[in-house]
């Protein structure tokens, strides 16, 4: 049996009177990559939160590698790579890369290894010693991933890891993720990316805290008899307005 790396039952959330979670169902199997999708303010960052602790919920639980979440042990074998840049923008990229691995218990001896092999991965390893302040945007998202790789995690937890990051470089961090993917690992991607959508093994289409849709891209291109995830997103979206009219 493959294991499961993140279980999310019922999960219901508001903020003040705003529900902004209603009843997520969540699966993750070891050795796969689901995409969370949805538009802006549909609630994604809000569950990945919920998943990793960070966030209460109203109701429902969340488990993440047999745990119940918070907790720190359990944070140490996820990489999560928040929306926004949380980084220390006086130390050089490769401080930013060691402190953090440093807070994950990342063997001394692996460290040095480890952070010229996530460099390589983002493509910064010529701007490793530069301070994070004379980063451009598109870098402090790439070191941001670099962090989250560098643990060597069997769970990965991305929000929109690949915005402002050219398409080339964008391929290289896919291939990598199959290739974390090949070694048994999760990930768990949120992203407005339509061509990433179609890259994962499984689809959840959220929108406005509900989850409208799950199954592979091939599924849900079948189900909304559309032939692409665009098309099955603006579907989903026009049959969710349309029974709200009904009401
Ligand atoms: N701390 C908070 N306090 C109050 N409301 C919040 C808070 N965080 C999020 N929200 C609200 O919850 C809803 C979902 O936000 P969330 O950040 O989860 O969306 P998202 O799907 O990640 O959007 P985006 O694609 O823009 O990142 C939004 O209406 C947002 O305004
Ligand atoms: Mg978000």
């Amino acid at each position: 049996m493959v294991a499961t790396t993140i279980d999310v039952r019922d999960v219901a959330k508001s903020f003040g009177s705003n529900p902004v979670l209603k009843q997520i169902n969540l699966r993750l199997p070891a050795g796969q990559i689901m995409g969370l999708i949805g538009p802006s303010g549909a609630g994604k960052t809000t569950l990945v939160k919920a998943i990793l602790g960070m966030e209460k919920v109203d109701a429902g639980t969340t488990t993440v590698l047999g745990t119940q979440m918070p907790n720190r042990q359990v944070m140490q074998r996820i990489g999560y790579m928040a929306q926004s840049d949380a980084l220390y923008e006086d130390l050089t990229a490769r401080e930013n890369i060691r402190f953090f691995a440093e807070l994950m218990s990342v063997p001394k001896p692996q460290l040095a290894g480890a952070i010229d092999h996530v460099a390589q991965v983002v493509n910064l390893t010529d701007a490793l010693d530069r301070r994070v302040a004379a980063y451009s945007g598109g870098m402090k998202r790439r070191l941001s991933l670099a962090i989250a790789l560098v643990q060597d995690p069997e769970l990965l937890i991305l929000d929109e890891p690949t915005v402002g990051i050219d398409p080339e470089l964008r391929q290289q961090i896919w291939a990598e993720l199959y290739q974390l993917k090949a070694q048994g690992k999760a990930v768990l991607v949120t992203t407005h990316v339509m061509d990433e959508a179609e890259r994962c093994d499984y689809l959840m289409l959220i929108r406005e805290g509900i989850a409208l849709a799950q199954g592979t891209p091939q599924q849900l291109e079948q189900d909304y008899a559309v032939s692409t995830i665009e098309q099955v997103f603006l579907k989903a979206g026009r049959l969710q307005d349309e029974s709200h009219s009904d009401l």
